[in-house]
C-alpha cells in the first residue's frame, strides 16, 4: 500500500525535483502540495514555473496548491517533504510535527538541534532513532528529520569511508552549481563569465553538519566527531552538480590504493532510491565532471576521482547532483528509511 505524502514548498527548485522523484515512486503517492500565499489556490501547472527536465506528471499538474498550514493538509497524509526557505521552515515545520505529521526536510533550520536527526541513510541511519528523544522532549506525535546541506552531502559519504582510517582533518574547496541557490538565487549578470568566491553560511554548514553526521549516537544524544573541517565555498556557472576538492588527514596511514578500494566497497542500502554502490570511483584524472557525471545512479550516486597521496594524507575530488542527492533525493531517501524503520 502506498504512503500518502505531501510536498511543502512544492513550486520551488527542490520542490519540483521532489515531484519528479515522487511521481512515480514505488512507495509514495502525492496527495498534497503547498507553497506561499501567492501560489495557494492555483493549480500546480499554473503556480510552478516548471523547469525540470521531464514534463509535469499528469496526476500532479491539476492538483490545487494549498497554503503551507497544517489545517490545509489532509489528515490521512502520513509524510511531508519540506523544501521551504529556512526562515519559513523554522516557523512551520514544528507546527506540522506538532499536528502529527512526519516531516522530512531539506531546509537548514534545526539541522544542528540536539534532538533532530540529521541523516544520510547510507552513512548514519542509526541516528534516525533520535526521533524517540525528540518526541519525549517536545511531546510531538509527528517528527522532524533533516537531510544535510547539498555541499556537505557531496563529501560526507567519502569521509565516512575515510573514517575507517581515523579521520583527523579535512580541507575542502567547492565549485557549486547555480541551482543550489534556488531559481531566484543568483542573477545571470553575476554568474555568467564569473566565479563567486563566497556563499553565505555554506562554509559553516559544511564544517558543522559533517561533524554531526559522523558523530556517535548512544541512544540519547549524538556526540559530534572530533575532526577539524575547513571549507571554502565557491559558486560557478554550472547548472547542476557540486564538484569538491577534498584533502584529508587520517590517524592511520592510508595509501591511495587502500582508500580507493574502501570507496569501491561502500555499498548502498536496500531502499528504492539507494544505489547498489554508494561511491563510483573513476580512474581518469579528468573525472568526475558536473555535466558528464552528475546523473550517475539517477543522481543518487557519489562520483569520486582518482585518490592521490599528499605529504600528510590523501586528496581527491568528489561530485554529486545537488538537487537530487543533495536535496530532493536526500529527503526521499530519508522518507524511504522512515518507512523501512517502521516510523510510518
Ligand atoms: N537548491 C538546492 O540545491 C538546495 C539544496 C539543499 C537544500 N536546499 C534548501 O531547500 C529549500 C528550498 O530551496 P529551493 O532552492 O527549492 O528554493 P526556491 O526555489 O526559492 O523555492 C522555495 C519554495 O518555498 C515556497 N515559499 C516561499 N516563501 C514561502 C512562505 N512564506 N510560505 C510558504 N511557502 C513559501 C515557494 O513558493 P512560491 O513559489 O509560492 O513562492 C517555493 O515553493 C531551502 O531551504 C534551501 O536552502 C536547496
Amino acid at each position: 500500500m502506498s504512503v500518502r505524502v505531501g510536498v511543502l514548498g512544492a513550486t520551488g527548485a527542490v520542490g519540483q525535483r521532489l515531484i519528479q522523484l515522487l511521481d512515480p515512486h514505488p512507495e509514495f503517492e502525492i496527495a498534497a502540495l503547498t507553497a506561499s500565499e501567492s501560489s495557494a489556490g492555483r493549480t500546480y501547472r499554473d503556480a510552478a514555473k516548471w523547469r525540470v527536465d521531464s514534463p509535469i506528471p499528469d496526476g500532479v499538474a491539476d492538483i490545487t496548491v494549498g497554503a503551507t498550514d497544517p489545517d490545509e493538509v489532509p489528515d490521512d497524509v502520513d509524510l511531508l517533504f519540506s523544501s521551504l526557505p529556512s526562515s519559513v521552515g523554522e516557523q512551520v515545520e514544528p507546527e506540522f510535527a506538532d499536528a502529527g505529521y512526519i516531516v522530512s526536510s531539506n531546509s537548514s533550520n534545526a539541522r544542528l538541534a540536539d534532538d533532530v536527526p540529521l541523516v544520510i541513510p547510507e552513512v548514519n541511519h542509526d541516528h534516525l532513532d533520535l526521533i524517540e528523544v525528540q518526541r519525549d522532549e517536545r511531546g510531538w506525535d509527528g517528527a522532524l528529520i533533516k537531510n544535510p546541506n547539498c555541499s556537505t552531502i557531496t563529501m560526507v559519504p567519502s569521509l565516512a569511508v575515510l573514517d575507517g582510517f581515523g579521520l583527523e582533518r579535512v580541507t575542502v574547496s567547492t565549485l557549486q552549481a547555480v541551482s543550489g541557490a534556488g531559481y531566484d538565487g543568483v542573477s545571470s549578470m553575476e554568474i555568467i563569465d564569473n566565479v563567486l568566491p563566497h556563499i553565505g553560511g555554506e562554509e559553516e554548514k559544511m564544517e558543522t553538519e559533517s561533524r554531526k553526521l559522523l558523530g556517535e549516537f548512544d541512544g540519547s544524544e549524538v556526540e559530534w566527531h572530533g575532526m577539524d573541517v575547513a571549507a571554502s565555498c565557491n559558486r560557478v556557472p554550472t547548472l547542476d552538480g557540486h564538484l569538491e576538492n577534498v584533502w584529508a588527514e587520517t590517524e592511520e596511514s592510508a595509501s591511495p590504493e587502500a582508500v580507493e578500494e574502501a570507496f569501491r566497497d561502500a555499498s548502498g542500502l536496500d531502499l528504492p532510491s539507494s544505489p547498489d554502490r554508494l561511491i563510483h570511483v573513476f580512474d581518469d584524472p579528468n573525472r568526475p565532471q558536473p555535466r558528464l557525471d552528475r546523473n550517475i545512479d539517477d543522481g543518487q550516486g557519489i562520483a569520486v576521482g582518482p585518490v592521490q597521496e599528499t605529504s600528510d594524507g590523501v586528496q581527491y575530488d568528489c561530485l554529486a547532483h545537488n538537487t537530487i542527492r543533495g536535496a530532493a533525493g536526500a529527503s526521499v531517501l530519508n522518507g524511504e528509511l522512515l518507512v523501512d524503520q517502521n516510523y510510518i
